[in-house]
């Protein structure tokens, strides 16, 4: 039986040594994070009696990765986010760890269904259901687990049901592996305590991993979207699929692939759809690791910001939610500029670190090989992260190579400029991360960067020939989290 003590110590040991580490640089203003210690991916997103609720797999205890908790943050608008008590403990004989998992809303109930995970068990994995009232102190169920294991000679590897309801039935997909091959399951329930297998709705190929984690189904325009991360894809980290699903077979028939992000700190990536019929997702924003910088200040893991899906002309648009426009404090700094290769200087009433960037880089000159921003540079330029449009390689950019600590690995997305020979670039910058949305919503590279905290410079530049830059706007940003109260 779940005993509340659990829940209580762990949300009294969390806020312990809150005030530190919130006092430390890397710490994020305008992207959701755990109080202090370990967060991985974002669980349940809801619009629930008049809110967002965005629950998060945590560990309460250390910045590793021990029995999963379920974290809880809400906000009523997606601009101003506050934490709410620790929703989930592994507290029970059958769920040694509470791993990732979906909300609906079921008879005025928050329901949150999620797998229990214990590696000593066969099966190890479960799904289970919680429930809630008010939306903040959950329940589980008498009827726990209510799926007990995975479809003969599948793999033991079976978690992260997302739920949605069609029709007159509750539909759920989860994450599996058969032969080596990862597979999204698809069941079907009456009451989310009964649940039946329609049937496998889509399996991986040899280059798309051996389990997929994060499962998620929702319908997009006049098609679905399979969303999935998987694990050990050498061609794909967040594979979004985009097709028509079979309610009646399970089966989703692909008819193209996109990735979701090309950065390298992007996972587990999770939909809702808004009250006013939006899909909107988040994501992890960092990867599994051996090592994690911000351990040192007693925290890791954070989200990207909330960025609105949409299926325009056979490609999956993925952009900021529109919200985030309210963060943008008054007076930014805008301008127009020509830039001559190998020059400086034009940005230097830009400083920051927690900034965004709309910029459009032109290029018309057809020596100019690359041009693009220096961002978070230090006074001596020693230290900066590049973010480019190359044109001999048809992509954007993102150089970590001097970013400062952590992972220096390059990432870039694919990007054509349009008729006017423009890039455009929308860049959200926050104390040890950036998200560069390309063209409009094309594509998207999310990386976590360390510079030092006063390397908060910015640079125009062109290499070879020259760049124009017809439109700047840089706005510092407000931060989405309550003031601290004196
Ligand atoms: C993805 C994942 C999920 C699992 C959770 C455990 O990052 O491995 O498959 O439910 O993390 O924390």
């Amino acid at each position: 039986m779940r005993t509340t003590s659990r829940l209580d110590i762990a949300n009294q040991a969390v806020w312990e040594h809150f005030e530190i580490v919130n006092e430390q640089p890397f710490r994020l203003q305008y992207h959701l994070m755990p109080p202090t210690n370990w967060m991985n991916d974002p669980n349940g997103l809801i619009y629930f009696n008049g809110e967002y609720h965005v629950f998060y797999q945590h560990d309460p205890y250390g910045t590793i990765q021990g029995p999963m908790y379920w974290g809880h943050l809400s906000s009523p608008d997606l601009i101003k986010w506050q934490h709410r008590p620790i929703a989930l403990a592994p507290d029970t004989d059958y769920d040694a760890s509470c791993f990732s998992g979906s909300a609906v809303i079921n008879n005025d109930k928050l329901t949150l269904i999620y797998t229990s995970h214990d590696e000593q068990r066969t099966p190890k994995e479960m799904q289970c259901v919680a429930t809630s009232e008010d939306g903040v102190y959950f329940e589980k169920d008498a009827a726990n687990p209510v799926l007990r294991q995975p479809p003969e000679g599948a793999g033991f590897d079976f978690r992260d049901p997302k739920v949605w309801e069609y029709g007159d039935h509750w539909y759920m997909v989860i994450g599996n592996c058969r032969d080596g091959c990862g597979q999204a399951l698809l069941y079907r329930s009456n009451d989310l305590r009964h649940w039946q297998e329609v049937g496998v709705s889509l399996v991986s190929d040899e280059y798309c991993g051996h389990m997929w984690e994060c499962p998620d189904i929702y319908p997009l325009d006049s098609h679905f979207v399979l969303a999935f991360s998987p694990i050990d894809s050498p061609i794909s980290r967040n594979t979004l699929a985009v097709g028509n699903l079979d309610y009646e077979t399970g089966r989703f028939d692909p008819i193209f692939y996109q990735e979701a992000d090309y950065g390298e700190d992007f996972y587990a990536m999770q939909s809702m759809e808004t009250p006013d019929g939006r899909r909107i997702m988040i994501a992890w924003m960092e990867k599994w690791r051996d090592e994690y910088v911000t351990a040192s200040e007693g925290w890791v893991g954070a989200m990207t910001i909330m960025r609105e899906v949409s299926l325009e002309n056979d490609h999956v648009m993925v952009r900021p939610v529109r919200e985030i426009a309210e963060l943008r404090q008054k007076q930014p700094v805008s301008g127009k500029y020509y830039v001559e290769p190998e020059t400086r200087g034009h940005l230097k009433n830009v400083h920051g670190s927690s900034l965004e960037i709309v910029i459009e880089l032109r290029f018309n000159d057809a020596r100019c090989q690359q041009g693009g921003l220096r961002l978070r540079t230090s006074g001596d330029s020693s230290q900066e992260t590049l973010v480019y449009y190359d044109r001999q390689r048809h992509a954007v950019v993102c150089d970590r190579s001097r970013s400062g600590l952590g992972s220096t690995v390059e990432t870039f997305a694919p990007a054509e400029p349009d008729q006017n020979q423009i890039i455009s670039l929308q860049i959200f910058i926050d104390h040890s991360s950036i998200e560069v949305f390309v063209n409009n919503g094309k594509a998207v590279i999310t990386n976590r960067i360390y510079p030092d905290p006063d390397s908060t410079g910015y640079e125009l530049y062109a290499v070879g020939g020259s760049m124009e830059v017809p439109t700047f706007t840089a706005w510092a940003l407000h931060s989405i989290w309550p003031e601290p109260a004196n």
